[in-house]
């Protein structure tokens, strides 16, 4: 009840001066060539307040190619770009994440996109979703690939720590030698792309339950009846990407959009200007990358099957909140008054959960003064993030980060609330982590907008 009363009074303080209805009411003229992925313009008033973008597919261009937890709705990425930028604008997005911005970007013909990402595997799929290829140099990649498939006789069996776990002789035997042949590719970009195609087809065969993205092996697919074809599902996927890369080649062919991708921390200052950023778009982890939306776990048999990379099993501890802090220089329990009363609220109840919250928070307010630094004066820094529950208390990033960002010299114009509806999310999670206890999950996300002022 406190906590509410406390909430309301800073929300009226909180969010005021952005009119983003006129804003994007200004831009709306960029639409009227939009392809119908975008914008549909039988309602544009509606459209004008749309931001859950339910009934678009967010499966275009290359952003199909493959899947990643939490992604961005792309259509949400674009109306941002149009309101926010322009041809000469440079953007980033610190948590890249699969790439959304960056294609965004690349779609709409930006100066420069710039992605910082820790996860090696998240900067691979970026890699290739922003290579245009020529879509008749991949069918006839493709052709002699299958050829190959079905005459090779000698290969080599791959290994990594736990295989047969995961999948099942025929299947390893057949990813093996797959794999092999991709390999072989001299096109290094042809190469990654159906590297890509085959990292799908490794989740697809393998013995993982596909509910969520934590690593759990499904019993029943321990069964006689679980068989499943790898080269059908190499066919299929490489067959629909292709299809994507062609929507996308042709879309970008007069492109210049510089892409830079770099694969490091955004708690650490990156070599990008200060004050060089026309706006800075991204979507942090929402502070449960170990419970629920696991980067790491999602990521690891792909990653083994690709790089046979052991750095993978470390991705979810080094990533935002993923290890407890005992020193930190900066007290930010004084700089917001929500995190303060949130934060003991849990330590009433459990000390060690209310010590990671704290955790996750100083890493992000070290990412948000770096993002301060890159971004130009006066322009913006829009964030999506997720309000989510720890020990029945309910965690309020976007006020969090109202009150941390604030500290740093950003001012908030605005929050939005948008319905999650896209997302690969489970919908309850076990906050008190006993057994059948169980609580709502995000279901809402907040679009946080900042000014640097
Ligand atoms: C919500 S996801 C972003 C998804 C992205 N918007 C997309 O469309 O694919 C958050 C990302 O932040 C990354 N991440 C977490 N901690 C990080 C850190 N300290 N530095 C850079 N990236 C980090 C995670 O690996 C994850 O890919």
């Amino acid at each position: 009840m406190l906590i509410n009363k406390i909430e309301i009074k800073k929300e009226k303080k909180l969010y005021t001066s952005l009119d983003l209805y006129k804003l994007v009411e200004s831009s709306i003229y960029l639409y009227e060539n939009e392809d119908e992925y975008y914008y549909k313009p039988k309602d544009s008033k509606e459209w004008y307040y749309e931001w859950d973008f339910k009934e678009y597919n967010p499966n275009i261009y290359s952003h199909g190619f493959h899947q990643y937890p939490a992604k961005f709705i792309p259509q949400l990425v674009r109306k941002l770009l149009r309101v926010f930028t322009n041809e000469n604008s440079i953007i980033l997005d610190n948590f890249m994440g699969s790439g959304t911005t960056l294609i965004e970007s690349m779609l709409l013909n930006r100066k420069k996109a710039i992605g910082i990402e820790l996860n090696p595997f998240a900067c691979f799929i970026a890699k290739v979703k922003t290579t245009p290829i020529n879509p008749n140099n991949l069918t006839k990649y493709y052709l002699c690939l299958k050829k190959e498939f079905f005459n090779l006789k000698n290969f080599n069996l791959y290994k990594f720590y736990n295989i047969e776990f995961w999948y099942k002789e025929h299947q390893i035997r057949d990813l093996s030698k797959l794999r092999e042949i991709i390999m072989n590719i001299d096109d290094e970009n042809i190469k990654n792309f159906f590297l890509i195609c085959f990292s799908e087809v490794v989740r697809r065969v393998s013995l993982t339950n596909h509910n969520g993205f934590k690593l759990h092996r499904d019993k029943n697919k321990l069964r006689d009846d679980f068989n499943p074809n790898v080269f059908w599902h190499f066919d299929n996927i490489s067959q629909r990407n292709i299809a994507l890369m062609k929507d996308f080649y042709y879309k970008t062919m007069n492109s210049k959009t510089e892409i830079q991708i770099i694969h490091s921390d955004s708690r650490i200052k990156q070599d990008i200007e200060n004050n060089s950023v026309d706006l800075i778009i991204t979507s942090p982890p929402y502070g449960d990358s170990r419970t629920t939306v696991a980067y790491g776990q999602f990521s690891r048999l792909s990653w083994q099957w690709i790089k046979n990379d052991n750095s993978v099993f470390k991705i979810d501890e080094n990533l935002l909140g993923g290890r407890i802090k005992k020193n930190y220089e900066n007290n930010i329990l004084d700089y917001s008054n929500t995190l303060k009363i949130q934060y003991n609220s849990i330590k009433d109840k459990d000390s060690k959960r209310a010590d990671e919250v704290l955790s996750f928070y100083l890493d992000l307010y070290d990412a948000l003064k770096n993002a301060y630094n890159y971004l130009k004066e006066d322009k913006y820094f829009v964030l999506v993030t997720g309000n989510r529950t720890v020990k029945n208390v309910f965690l309020r990033t976007d006020l969090i980060i109202s009150e941390l960002a604030g500290k740093i010299g950003f001012r908030t114009e605005k929050i939005l609330y948008r319905n999650i509806i896209n997302k690969r999310m489970p919908k309850r999670n076990s906050p008190t982590n006993r057994k059948g206890e169980t609580s709502t999950t995000m279901l809402k996300e907040n679009i946080i907008f900042l000014r640097k002022s």
